[in-house]
């Protein structure tokens, strides 16, 4: 199949200066977005989810900087923008986020209407006349499940809980009309049934608006749930990129191995959850060999010594493991991941 790229990542470095020291937070990063599709980026907290895609839309903090790399999206090289002017072409119009914490996207002064209004005015010019954008505001929230909305676009932020605040920040970003919706961890904060309910919502209307979604989480029970496809992330890099079929099923790199290990619905009843032992890289330092091969019990001598490259698991998949090198010696997966393995075959 043929997909077309809507971004395109190549060999992207991210490093944050603090004290005089630097921390090298994303490493040598490729990765290509498809136009339409859901991406699931996973992995532990601190792996660079966040930095990483903040860097499209050029909000990595002051001490953040962009030493190589590219960042290509509609011909030219965000990697390179300086300008504010120049972002401001890019944020929210044409790449939208949606964060954790919905009150860090919300003015609390304003009412939601107010705020919705200001999206549609400034991304939807032709759009004119009080009249015709209370429309428009009303229209967007019925769209994300937000009832009596002439009503409640005169309400303020704090009158709303927190599932129906991530619904008016969503219903903002689809006031700009973005090209690719970047969701970083938007149900975290939300209780279960809340979570699901968003997550529903975000499915829809990437069908209704043809939208490319990259979904950040470290809750690999959402990626089930919206992803076409998946990459790991892992200290800075990706480790293992796939359709999410071939992440689930047949996931090759011993880090996505001990995520999954992971994943509460897959652990036995009344046995110990699974945790990844150790802690990442310190990333102030040259990472030398495989990233995670200090934590992985079973590491290879060359994990220790030599970084690997992606070798390729089928046209859709790849995995930066020595493992998959023909010399390596068989290392079997954990029981968990056969049982997956065999769950595909009966699926
Ligand atoms: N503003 C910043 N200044 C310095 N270091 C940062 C900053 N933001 C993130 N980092 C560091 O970059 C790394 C990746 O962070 P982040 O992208 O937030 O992780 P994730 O989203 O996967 O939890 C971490 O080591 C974090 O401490
Ligand atoms: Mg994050």
């Amino acid at each position: 199949m043929q997909q077309e790229v809507i971004l395109s990542v190549k060999d992207l470095d991210i490093k944050f200066t603090l004290r005089g020291k630097v921390l090298h937070a994303i490493r040598n990063v490729s990765l290509d977005v498809y136009k339409g599709e859901s991406l699931a980026i996973v992995g532990e907290s601190g792996s660079g989810k966040s930095v990483f895609t903040k860097s499209f839309m050029g909000l990595l903090d002051g001490n953040g900087f962009i030493p190589n790399g590219e960042i290509l999206f509609e011909g030219q090289d965000l990697a390179k923008l300086k300008k504010e002017k120049d972002w401001r072409k890019i944020r929210g119009g044409k790449i939208a986020m949606i964060m954790q914490d919905p009150m860090t996207s919300l003015n609390p002064l304003k009412t939601i209407g107010a705020q919705i209004a200001e999206a549609i005015k400034l991304h939807q010019p032709q759009v004119k006349g009080r009249e015709a954008i209370q429309a428009k505001v009303e229209q967007y929230l019925t769209e994300v499940g937000i009832t009596e909305p002439a009503r409640r676009s005169r309400q303020y932020p704090h009158e709303f809980s927190g599932g129906m605040r991530q619904r008016v920040v969503i219903a903002i970003a689809l006031a700009c009309e973005p090209e690719i919706l970047i969701c970083d961890e938007p149900t975290t904060a939300l209780d279960v049934t809340i979570q699901a309910q968003i997550i529903d919502l975000l499915k829809q209307l990437k069908e209704k608006y043809k939208l490319t979604i990259v979904f950040i989480t470290h809750d690999l029970g959402v990626v089930a749930n919206i992803a076409d496809r998946v990459a790991v992330m892992y200290a800075g890099n990706f480790v293992e990129i796939g359709l999410a079929s071939e992440i689930f099923y047949d996931s090759r790199h011993p880090y996505t191995w001990a995520l999954l290990s992971s994943l509460p619905q897959l652990g036995q009843k009344g046995e110990d959850l699974f945790t990844i032992k150790g802690t990442p890289p310190n990333l102030f330092k040259e990472v030398v060999g495989d990233a995670f091969a200090p934590r992985n019990p079973k590491a290879l001598t060359i994990d220790h010594m030599e970084e690997p490259p992606f070798f390729d698991v089928t046209p859709t998949h790849k995995a930066k493991t020595w493992l998959l090198d023909p010399r390596a010696p068989k290392v079997e997966p954990p029981e968990i991941i056969k049982q997956l393995k065999a769950m595909e075959v009966t699926a």
